[in-house]
């Protein structure tokens, strides 16, 4: 028996046909107790589809932990390392998660205080807030409006020694109501998205390609983006840009000496587009805030020289150059019609094709919203897979 799925609910922000291969709605099927036929069946749509919906589940953290290693079943530590961001201080990431004890791959998140929550006598919840990230923040009268910004678009992964996580998977607990809010985008360009309160904002890596002009498509197929050691110690002391897609270049990184100890052969070096296993799309996949250089390969042999940008190859080691061209190539994917803001319910689970898509947490609770999710996902038994000879020669 097929599995049934219907297209997501689609805010009208959205642009419904750059949607048509982008996110399900699963229905009919428990995730907790997939028969091994039916995993195989789901892990096809997720590469497919890039996102997954199943409402009204009832999920243990076990299970969570089981479906999510089902996608990748040699893989054991949580994404950035069990208890990793915990014993980092430093890491921007540290106040975002708290361990499940019991199944230390999967995290509670959210906001406000949870009380006696599967073995976590009392967990502090706080969703990132953009005025702790970004450069500039929305003033107090336009966050009492319910103005607010993308915190972070990002890929969930360590970027340093462990790989990029395959799947992640978000289940809502409690979900606070309120009202919708107001995603200003605060660059000049005038943009604004209206988002339900505390969604989580995804964008397709594989429209982000798909949408560069033929020059930026050779660049990213060309291109392999050097990741910072401990990334998110790094760019601890830095801030961002207002959309939540870059590093504002301040110089204010953490110089490499001031870092936990790091060595080269742990540093992560990967491809710009990651090649779909199911579909052979390519996503472009880039952590924009963790990026630190650009290596740029010449043109293959027989290719057109005209128009094209570094035809002979480059080596980016600047932190603004590296950034503005990422900017560049990454910006246009994250406009308000190609955004999906998902509406949180309570029992809603989303897995997501973290090595195809970007997502970001976006909004802003009151102390007293209390809201509770697990999200697990895995460090990767494997490394993305780049573009084929083919597809290099096909885009560059
Ligand atoms: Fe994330």
């Amino acid at each position: 028996m097929s599995i049934q799925t219907v297209p997501l609910t689609l805010p009208p922000s959205a642009d419904p046909s750059k949607f048509s291969n982008f996110g399900r709605q699963v229905i009919g099927i428990d995730p907790g107790n997939l028969k091994p036929s039916d995993f195989a069946e789901i892990q096809q749509l997720l590469y497919k589809y890039d996102a997954l919906l199943f409402r009204n589940v009832n999920l243990s953290p076990e299970q969570q932990y089981e479906l999510t290693k089902a996608f990748d079943p040699k893989a054991e530590s949580y994404g950035h390392g069990d208890h990793k961001t915990q014993s980092t201080k430093k890491s921007i990431l540290h106040p975002d998660l708290k361990t499940i004890p019991r199944v230390p791959q999967v995290q509670l998140i959210g906001n406000g205080t949870v009380h006696n929550h599967e073995g976590l006598e009392t967990a502090a919840l706080k969703h990132p807030s953009h005025t702790t990230f970004h450069k500039t923040s929305v003033s107090a009268a336009d966050e009492a409006a319910g103005i607010t910004r993308f915190y972070r678009w990002h890929i969930d992964a360590a970027l340093y020694d462990l790989s990029p996580p395959k799947v992640t998977t978000l289940y809502a607990i409690q979900v606070p109501q309120g009202t919708e809010q107001t995603c200003r985008y605060d660059d000049g360009t005038g943009d604004t998205l209206p988002v339900p309160l505390g969604t989580t904002a995804f964008v397709s890596g594989k429209r982000m390609f798909d949408i560069l002009p033929r020059e930026l498509q050779s660049v990213a197929v060309r291109a392999r983006v050097r990741y910072a050691p401990h990334p998110y110690v790094w760019m601890s002391p830095a801030a961002a840009h207002s959309t939540g897609l870059a590093i504002e270049s301040e110089g204010k990184e953490l110089p490499l000496g001031e870092l936990p100890p790091w060595t080269e052969d742990k540093i992560k070096v990967y491809p710009v587009t990651w090649k779909n296993p199911v579909t052979g799309a390519l996503h472009f996949q880039v952590h924009p805030c963790a990026a630190q250089e650009l290596l740029i390969d010449p043109l293959p042999e027989g290719a057109s020289r005209e128009g094209a940008l570094y035809p002979d190859g480059v080596h980016i080691t600047d932190l603004k150059d590296v950034r503005d061209l990422l900017y560049k190539m990454q910006r246009p994917a994250i406009a308000p019609g190609l955004v999906y803001p998902h509406d949180w319910k309570e029992k809603d689970l989303v897995l997501f094709h973290n090595r195809g898509v970007l997502h970001t947490v976006v909004g802003a609770f009151k102390p007293d919203q209390v809201r509770a999710f697990h999200q697990c996902n895995l460090a990767a038994s494997d490394e993305p897979v780049g573009p084929t000879p083919e597809d290099v020669r096909q885009y560059a």
